[in-house]
């Protein structure tokens, strides 16, 4: 640790606000606790929720840093106590409760993967909210099988990209909605079953013809509202409905008559405030079930552009714009 300088940059905005809150600032290095480890950060991947933060809209679970970033890739520089199966060097991507948008982030041992070999750090930076999220909700709470067909919106979000490769590797057809032709383009090229854009109509009807009117396994919500409805009525009898996210309310409108008729399953997750071992159980099925698609190039990251760490404000505009296809990055080495 001696080694280690005693400050670092970091984005920590004083007040929630627009991008312009997102000014470099130093603050101390942090120091990795009993069961952690320290990482040079490398690069840090910028995600939906982060804006949320930024725009002070997402309750953060006590404890964790303010500093903005929920996933980071970069080399280990420092053990906390009990650390035994990492080591000082070793590439990492990290999955943290926050401080990724700065020069040294701290992250629990078991949250941490190898970077894939031959992957750039602000590829891999970009790799462990949505692949954790994915793999929590489609195959922890919808027991997604080979086979299945699912329905997921937002089908060129990071969420959306990787649960693309999610059906990839488990040869299950995924029918996703976009905003524009040329975004069910991007989906479909990166394997898409069907891509609906949402502008065009009412996608159930649409998702009802394409399943031969049986309705989809599996729906992966991050829309909420009014599409509620409309993913109970997508589903197949005894179909299940995963939200993720409400950007349309979270207010549902729920027809009971209509979940006991077709006997629907409806659930959903957040990821940042689950515990540390629940992590570490999702990060271990990661890394045995998805990291060797990585190493043989069957899975790749799906970075759309990075930024330096200076430049979050430009990161945070074009996320809001919707004009990213897969993910953002900041790099800091
Ligand atoms: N529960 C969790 O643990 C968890 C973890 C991570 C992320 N999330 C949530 O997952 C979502 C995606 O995150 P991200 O980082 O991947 O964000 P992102 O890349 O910015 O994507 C947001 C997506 O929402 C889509 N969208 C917005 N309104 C829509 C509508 N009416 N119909 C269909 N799609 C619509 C957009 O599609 P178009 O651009 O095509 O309009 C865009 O693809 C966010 O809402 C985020 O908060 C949840």
């Amino acid at each position: 640790m001696s080694s280690l300088p005693a400050t670092m940059r970091a984005i920590d905005p004083a007040s929630p606000g627009g991008p312009d809150v997102l000014v470099v600032v130093e603050r101390p290095v942090p120091q990795p606790g009993p069961g952690e480890v320290l990482i040079r950060v490398h690069a840090a991947g910028v995600n939906r929720p982060d804006i949320l933060q930024r725009m002070g809209l997402y309750p953060m679970p006590p404890g964790a840093p303010t500093i903005m970033g929920l996933e980071v890739a970069g080399e280990i520089v420092a053990l906390g106590e009990g650390v035994a199966t990492l080591s000082v060097g070793d590439p990492v991507c990290a999955l943290i409760a926050g401080g990724g948008y700065a020069d040294y982030a701290t992250a629990p041992a078991v949250q941490c993967l190898p970077v894939p070999p031959g992957m750039r750090f602000d590829e891999a930076a970009t790799l462990p909210e949505t692949w954790f999220t994915v793999w929590a909700n489609l195959n922890d709470l919808a027991g997604a099988r080979v086979g299945e067909t699912m329905l997921v919106h937002g089908g060129t979000s990071g969420i959306g990209v990787t649960a693309i490769d999610f059906a990839r590797s488990r040869d299950m057809q995924i029918i996703v909605t976009c905003g524009t032709d040329a975004k069910c383009q991007a989906a479909k090229a990166l394997g898409a079953t069907h891509a609906l854009n949402y502008r065009d109509g009412d996608f159930a009807p649409k998702v009802r013809e394409l399943t031969g009117g049986r309705g989809v396994d599996i729906v992966l919500d991050m829309v909420g509202g009014e599409y509620f409805p409309r993913n109970l009525a997508s589903l197949r009898d005894g179909g299940r409905h995963v939200s993720i996210a409400f950007q349309k309310g979270n207010r549902l409108e729920l027809d009971v008559g209509f979940l006991m008729r077709k006997r629907l399953h409806v659930t959903g997750s957040m990821l940042r405030p689950r515990s540390v071992a629940e992590k570490g159980a999702i990060a271990e099925a990661l890394e045995r079930e998805i990291w060797p698609l990585f190493t043989d190039g069957r899975l790749k990251a799906h970075l759309f552009r990075s930024y330096p760490l200076e430049q979050a404000d430009d990161a945070h505009r074009l996320m809001e714009s919707g004009g990213h296809v897969g993910k953002i990055a900041l790099t800091l080495a």
